[in-house]
């Protein structure tokens, strides 16, 4: 089956009341471990790479090992996004290499650190977007910088993130500007900001509504109703997984990430994509951790790889049926490319027409 784009995919999941979880892969365990689980699930996936991800694996191995789970899984579609995008030229190789959807995240500078302003946001992403649609691909735009409301940083470890202090304005998307900003670029799918942050240490309690803003989310969506809102940093940093580390010799401070009640709320509310990476993460080297501990001989590779593939996979699983996206892939007919900009240049996919009416 052909990869499928962003925007076909959040159109089914609006149209089904669903949300699709974006899971980061780098290799090839991690692409057979989610996509395992979407196969059980009969659930449609975006694999999603970073930059780092496309240095660390390279585009042309990335584009083959996606290519290659889609011939394995004929019946589930998948979408390959370039997460975080810092300019036209990282979207634009991204496109190149086979991804069919992109973010062009210029809520920061290229840089990736320094917040950007709006007039910046609007024009990078507004011409990131008149060229991929030109040939099909989808475009996520971001509004409004990810950051911790308790400390006003952004918590990722590494990756993109603000460097400096944020106030409140910056780190939660304003509804009207929200507006304003999909009719300008045409964006598919809006990132917006409400507290979430990268990383494992997202909160230092159980979140509550001061710190975890989901009143934006309903606000943004009672004016935006047909545009498809995107939760970054939404990775739940399970205790499970917490304890799974820290007692195979890991020293992870206790930390808080975004309960997936509050994600399935979100998803009430028009959130469509849902981006997770630390959780993966954990799942994987928490088991590395283990066999490291419980074996010390052990030195075969596949050892380590297949208790933290299983874990990944339940990982995913749980997600797609928490987020209603399992038992869809199989309903879901893949428009190509071409057909894709042939709907973009006769203006039926514009946001005038399909995100941004009154509510
Ligand atoms: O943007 C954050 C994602 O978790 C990707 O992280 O840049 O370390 O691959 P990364
Ligand atoms: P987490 O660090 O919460 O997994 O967020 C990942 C993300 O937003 C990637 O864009
Ligand atoms: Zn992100």
């Amino acid at each position: 089956m052909a990869l499928i784009t962003l925007r076909q995919l959040l159109d089914h999941a609006a149209e089904h009341d669903y949300g699709v979880p974006a899971f980061n892969i780098n290799n090839m365990e991690q692409g057979l471990a989610i996509v395992k689980a979407a196969a059980q699930a009969d659930a449609p996936v975006i694999l999603q790479a970073s930059r780092g991800a496309r240095s660390y694996a390279g585009d042309i191995m990335l584009r083959r090992m996606v290519e290659a789970l889609a011939e394995m899984n004929p019946t589930i579609p998948i979408c390959l996004h370039q997460d975080h995008g810092n300019n036209l030229a990282t979207c634009m190789s991204a496109i190149r290499h086979g991804f069919t959807s992109v973010m062009m995240d210029g809520s920061l500078h290229e840089d990736m650190k320094t917040p950007a302003d709006y007039d910046y946001n609007v024009a990078v992403t507004a011409k990131v977007a008149e060229a991929a649609h030109a040939v099909g691909a989808s475009v996520e735009g971001e509004l409004g910088v990810l950051g911790s409301l308790e400390t006003g940083e952004a918590a990722a470890e590494d990756g993109s993130g603000a460097e400096g202090k944020l106030d409140h304005s910056q780190l939660l998307t304003d509804p009207d500007q929200a507006v304003d900003f999909v009719l300008r670029t045409r964006c598919d799918a809006l990132a917006i900001a409400c507290g979430t942050s990268h990383g494992a240490y997202k909160f230092t309690r159980k979140p509550d509504g001061e710190i975890l803003a989901m009143h934006v989310i309903q606000a943004i969506h009672d004016r935006l109703p047909g545009t498809h809102l995107v939760m970054h940093g939404s990775s739940s940093v399970p205790q499970h997984l917490q304890d799974l580390i820290n007692e195979s010799g890991g020293e992870m401070p206790q930390t808080y990430g975004v309960p997936v009640e509050e994600i399935e709320r979100g998803i009430r509310m028009g959130v469509r994509k849902v981006n997770i990476d630390t959780d993966c993460r954990m799942a994987m080297t928490g088991h590395f951790r283990k066999v490291a501990r419980d074996r010390p001989d052990e030195f075969d590779p596949r050892k380590f790889m297949i208790p933290a593939m299983a874990e990944l996979t339940a990982l995913c699983r749980d997600r797609f049926e928490r987020f209603g996206t399992a038992g869809h892939a199989s309903t879901i007919r893949v428009i190509p490319m071409d057909e894709m900009a042939k709907r973009y240049a006769s203006g039926a996919l514009d946001p005038a027409i399909t995100g941004a009416k009154a509510a």
